[in-house]
């Protein structure tokens, strides 16, 4: 059969770590590549429990076709969770319960880009984040980050001259508490600043926040969407419970969530409802706040064996983020040397990274790279670092002999 494929697909780009490890066959391979949620996290005997109940009681309406934009009763959990933990004030009319903050991510793109439209979008960015974009074929402007997030200065900028050319963004993008992939952390400065530039501008701006409750040091900084309720603000169980049930939510003003909900009908009429009565039982049993301490316990110490590792290992020249939260830290080596080009050899020599382009809508982190802190082992985390600062020594030592 000859396929005639659309053109939507044509930016889109199979990941390259995936590709390469369907041929890895190193059965030691420690991988710092995904960013999946220690299992060790799931609150298996509560879900458990949780899910018999919701057979019991509620098994033919959990079972059955739901609302599209989600359950009422869930709503009200979340509206009451996204208060309690960042202060924002909603309301149901103002959520729409997605599978997965992925869904939310894609639907974002779809309700607002014409193919060619301008996006702002942080520098490095969440490589899921891109592909939903290039998907519905925005046209990136990232824009470059520092120790306290987004150079807000930049994107006035780019702003300006963008409305200047009569092409006014159509979103800003930005994953302010614990990124995606670097683990940096927005100043609250630079969070004003850029509602400043969103209300200014009349650019929707959005707000991606999946890791707010992993926090293992630092203060708390106001989520921007607890600073405007004009913010656009993404959510997910993800994190906080497990990713497999695929919850995620999205808040934002009545005039863009009916939007979102006609989509919905398009795209899968409603997310699971058997995974929106667990959700709900989740929150209403307020097992959040049983499960966040453990999982901050866990994560903060394997964060901090890295960061010890990456001390011991890496060799000088090489820098890295200490995040405050999140699963991912950043490191930066030797300009000479392509993260992209090392990472078959990192594979051979039983490690494997993401290599920074992976997240980079303009291809300029070529030396660095995204390490997950969170599902290896302890041991397995101080082994895969000494094999990956070898491993680059070993490079630099050859650089200096050319
Ligand atoms: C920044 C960011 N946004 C969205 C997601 C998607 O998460 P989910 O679809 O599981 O809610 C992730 C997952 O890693 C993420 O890091």
């Amino acid at each position: 059969m000859e396929f005639r494929f659309s053109d939507n697909l044509k930016n889109m780009k199979p990941s390259e770590i995936r590709e390469l490890l369907k041929y890895a066959s190193n059965k030691n391979l420690i991988s710092f590549g995904g960013g999946m949620p220690n299992p060790l996290t799931f609150p298996m005997a509560e879900l458990k429990g949780i899910m018999d109940d919701v057979m019991d009681n509620y098994g033919a309406l959990a079972l059955q076709y739901g609302n599209t934009g989600g359950m009422n009763e869930l709503k009200t959990e979340i509206k009451r969770l996204v208060n309690e933990t960042e202060k924002i004030a909603s309301s149901e009319s103002e959520i729409l319960v997605t599978s997965g903050s992925q869904q939310g991510l894609y639907e974002l793109a779809k309700i607002f880009v014409n193919p060619g439209d301008v996006i702002i979008t942080e520098e490095p960015t969440y490589v899921g984040a891109i592909s939903a974009f290039d998907a519905n074929k925005a046209e990136m402007h990232s824009i470059p980050m520092d120790s306290n997030g987004i150079r807000t200065d930049l994107v006035e900028e780019e702003v300006r001259k963008l409305v200047a050319a009569g092409r006014k963004p159509k979103f800003i993008y930005t994953i302010p508490t614990f990124q995606n992939p670097t683990g940096i952390t927005m100043s609250l400065d630079r969070r004003k600043h850029l509602i400043e530039i969103s209300q200014e501008y009349q650019i929707p701006l959005v707000e991606d926040n999946p890791y707010g409750e992993l926090r293992y040091s630092g203060q708390r900084i106001p989520a921007m969407k607890s600073l405007d309720r004009d913010v656009i603000y993404l959510g997910t169980f993800s994190k906080i419970m497990c990713p497999g049930l695929r919850m995620g939510f999205t808040i934002g003003p009545e005039a863009f969530i009916g939007k979102v909900n006609l989509l919905k009908q398009a795209l899968d009429l409603s997310s699971s409802t058997f995974s929106q009565f667990v959700a709900w039982q989740y929150l209403a049993r307020n097992m959040v706040s049983k499960q966040i301490p453990k999982t901050v316990e866990l994560y903060r110490k394997k964060r901090d064996i890295m960061l010890k590792a990456l001390e011991e290992e890496f060799p000088e020249g090489s820098s890295w983020s200490r995040p405050d939260g999140g699963m991912f830290l950043w490191a930066t080596v030797d300009s000479r040397i392509n993260t992209t080009d090392l990472l078959p050899e990192a594979i051979q020599a039983g490690v494997a990274y993401v290599s920074g382009n992976a997240f980079s809508p303009a291809r300029m982190q070529g030396s660095s790279m995204r390490l997950n802190f969170t599902f290896s082992e302890d041991d397995q985390i101080r082994e895969g670092i000494r094999r990956l600062g070898t491993l680059i020594s070993k490079k630099m030592e050859i650089l200096e002999t050319q």
